[in-house]
């Protein structure tokens, strides 16, 4: 600091450095903070971790890891925290890893393997959102595997009950078919009261039914606890992020759309990201769109002006996100040539 400066000929440069040196105090005097209460994890601040994130796809929620054309290697957790990103989002299916009857025990090895992950993420400084993933037998018949489901989560959170806060559990991917709005919402309360009793600090992600959709948001009963993050997916205009998949029906007939940037595509866009702001501003809860991105089949330039008009629209939303996925048919890093596409530009981006 330059002392000089003060001379009673320049009153406002003291008014000025009063006010610095005030300020200074009162942010060392523990009175001016407002403490957390004992225990207590803000989720916004959770939320804040998990900002820019990718998908770990096609690896532990394929029906076996490497089926799918993608088997994890501890490099490419250095390589997603170089790049940039925050996080990870781990699906996984633990569903076809476990004991066929009560109390569907999870396979020990296939428990070391996410052990294993969830270490890697964490030894680089990547917050991590692990969740269930591709539960299909809970979609055609909800009832009869709620007991799977909540034995699930009891094994998931006492296992992971004293790891860093940096975990977060996501409840299910993408609530569908018989798995209703209604049955959805009384299985979320049922199932983050049994996680609380074991584990109150962790922070917990949940969607609503209808395939995480943001217009299923109005259905969701939001349960009375605290930190608590809302999870939604975007893959608007379908016809355009889905072209090709062989798992949509007939979406070949969709090859060709592109999306141009015009003003009116990008309307949409804004359109929906400011309504789930909206709904997360007036809940009181932080969001996270946990998957958003456009397959392979899709032409590259209109991939990438898509992902990247996204990334604007939902980081100036201050929403965190996670791009569907990493290194398969929508993906951002190329396992044979070992490097980044462009669409790594779109990601990451200033705020
Ligand atoms: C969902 C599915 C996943 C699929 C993705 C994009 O997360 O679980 O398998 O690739 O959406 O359609």
């Amino acid at each position: 600091m330059n002392f000089r400066l003060i001379s009673k000929k320049n009153p406002d440069v003291i008014n000025i450095l009063s006010f610095v040196i005030f300020f200074i105090l009162s942010c060392d005097s523990t009175e001016s903070i407002q403490p957390l209460e004992q225990n207590k994890v803000d989720p916004f601040i959770q939320n804040k971790k998990i900002a820019k994130t990718i998908n770990l796809g096609n690896a532990l929620d394929a029906p076996n890891e490497g089926e799918w054309g993608v088997t994890l290697e501890a490099e490419y957790f250095q390589i997603i925290k170089s790049a940039g990103f925050s996080g990870i989002r781990l699906p996984i299916r633990w569903s076809n890893h476990t004991q066929a009857n009560a109390p569907f025990t999870i396979d020990e090895n296939f428990f070391k393997r996410v052990d294993w992950a969830v270490q890697n993420a964490l030894d680089n400084n990547l917050a991590i959102v692990i969740n269930i993933h591709h539960f299909e037998e809970i979609f055609s018949d909800p009832l009869a595997f709620k007991q799977k489901l909540l034995s699930l989560w009891e094994q998931i959170a006492r296992h992971f009950k004293d790891y860093p806060d940096d975990i977060i559990f996501e409840m299910l991917n993408e609530p569908h078919q018989k798995l209703t709005s209604e049955i959805w919402n009384e299985f979320i309360a049922e199932g983050i009261s049994l996680i609380r009793k074991i584990d109150d600090k962790r922070t917990l992600m949940i969607g609503p039914a209808n395939w995480n959709s943001i217009n299923s948001l109005s259905t969701l009963e939001i349960p009375n606890v605290e930190n608590l993050i809302i999870t939604v997916h975007y893959y608007s205009p379908f016809e355009f992020t889905h072209q090709g998949a062989s798992w949509v029906e007939n979406s070949d007939r969709w090859m060709g759309t592109t999306w141009d940037a015009t003003n009116t595509q990008k309307e949409l866009i804004d359109k929906d990201i400011a309504m789930v702001k909206e709904w997360g501003i007036r809940n009181n809860r932080p969001i996270f769109i946990g998957e958003f991105g456009a397959y392979s089949k899709a032409d590259f330039n209109s991939r990438f002006r898509w992902t990247e008009y996204m990334v604007q629209v939902m980081q100036k939303n201050e929403i965190s996100w996670s791009y569907w996925e990493f290194c398969s048919g929508f993906g951002a890093w190329d396992q044979q040539t070992k490097k980044w596409n462009e669409l790594l530009y779109a990601l990451i981006q200033p705020n």
